[in-house]
């Protein structure tokens, strides 16, 4: 669970990451930051990935939530991994975590929504290995050429 303690070692993990602009990564930790905060004041959730035996430095984050006005929708804001710890399955653990988690509170499916430039293609490719189904699409939705993708994981 994300703790104040870890605000500033996100921030450092989100600097590191390419694929994130100024503008995404201060949007990412104001979400982070009302995640720290009380759980009831707020639908954001958020995970860390911690390096084993090196305090709390942060190589992993989601983000996610219920979506308002539905029974049983969660929204999967964010998930980043530092680059070197790529490919290891950081990513997908904080995924598995994350659908337990809502599960367990008794969530249906999880939406997430990506641009087609993203990563060239990378962030749907990963998306596609965990499972998601591509439900949706508005072409040139961010600017000519770059699509929004929806995608669909159905909790079994
Ligand atoms: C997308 C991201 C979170 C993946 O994290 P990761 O820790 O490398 O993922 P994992 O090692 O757990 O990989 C999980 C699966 O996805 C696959 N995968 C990961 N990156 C991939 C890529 N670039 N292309 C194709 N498949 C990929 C892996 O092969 C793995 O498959 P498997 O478990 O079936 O063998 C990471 O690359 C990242 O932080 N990207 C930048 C931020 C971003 O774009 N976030 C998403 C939008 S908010």
């Amino acid at each position: 669970v994300l703790e104040e303690r870890h605000i500033a070692p996100l921030d450092s993990l989100l600097s590191r990451i390419p694929e994130f602009n100024d503008e995404e990564r201060a949007v990412a930790m104001e979400l982070a930051r009302e995640a720290a905060g009380p759980l009831d004041a707020t639908t954001y959730r958020a995970r860390v990935a911690l390096a084993e035996g090196s305090g709390d430095r942060v190589i992993g984050y989601l983000c996610f939530g219920r979506t308002p006005m539905t029974v049983d929708t969660f929204d999967l804001y964010w998930i980043a991994t530092d680059p070197e710890v790529r490919g290891l399955g950081v990513g997908r653990a904080l995924h598995d975590a994350c659908v337990q988690e809502i599960a367990a509170s008794g969530g249906g499916r999880v939406r997430i929504e990506t641009s087609t430039r993203e990563g060239y293609g990378a962030t749907l490719a990963f998306y596609d290995r965990l499972g998601y189904a591509r439900t949706g699409l508005i072409a040139d939705f961010y600017a000519p050429g770059d699509d929004l993708v929806t995608q669909v994981f159905t909790i079994p």
